[in-house]
């Protein structure tokens, strides 16, 4: 089984894998990162968002062979040590989650958002693809327009 080495929340790792095996499996199953949910495993649902190379991403879509010397971003590498990211803090202040599952993707979502928008107008914001079965996004509107304000 070939080896693939990349670069996971700031660690280098290395998984021998076969090419095909999907990222999200890595992560979750081999690297216990549960941030990154598994709902639909197509790219639909989004619930599994996190970052390649500061890009937002779907780890269920990319195999494990595209990740060679890539940086992975999780859920759980976004907060700097203990200090939160400002769209964490902006969650935690609006109140957004209800079940909390699509949460982590919606976070990484509007991270990447962030990055390359410093304002997003609603339709930039209502642009982002990742669904939300307790429908919390006026919540998610809020939280990112309240983080836009503090970065
Ligand atoms: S699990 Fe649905 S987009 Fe990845
Ligand atoms: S908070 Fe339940 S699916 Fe979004």
């Amino acid at each position: 089984m070939p080896t693939y080495r990349f670069n996971v929340n700031g660690k280098p790792v290395a998984v021998d894998a076969p090419a095909d095996t999907p990222l999200l499996w890595v992560l979750r199953e081999r690297l216990g990162l549960t941030g990154p949910k598994y709902g639909c495993g197509v790219g639909a649902c989004r619930a599994c968002t996190s970052h390649l190379d500061g890009k937002e991403f779907q780890p269920c879509t990319v195999a494990v062979s595209e990740c060679n010397g890539r940086k992975i971003t999780t859920i759980e590498g976004l907060a700097d040590g203990d200090e939160l990211h400002p769209v964490q803090q902006a969650w935690l202040d609006e109140d957004v989650a209800q079940c909390g599952f699509c949460q982590p993707g919606q976070i990484m979502a509007a991270a990447a958002l962030l990055k390359t928008t410093k304002t997003p107008t609603d339709a930039e914001i209502d642009a982002i693809e990742n669904v939300c079965r307790c429908g919390t996004y006026c919540r998610i509107r809020d939280a990112i327009k309240r983080a836009s304000a503090a970065m």
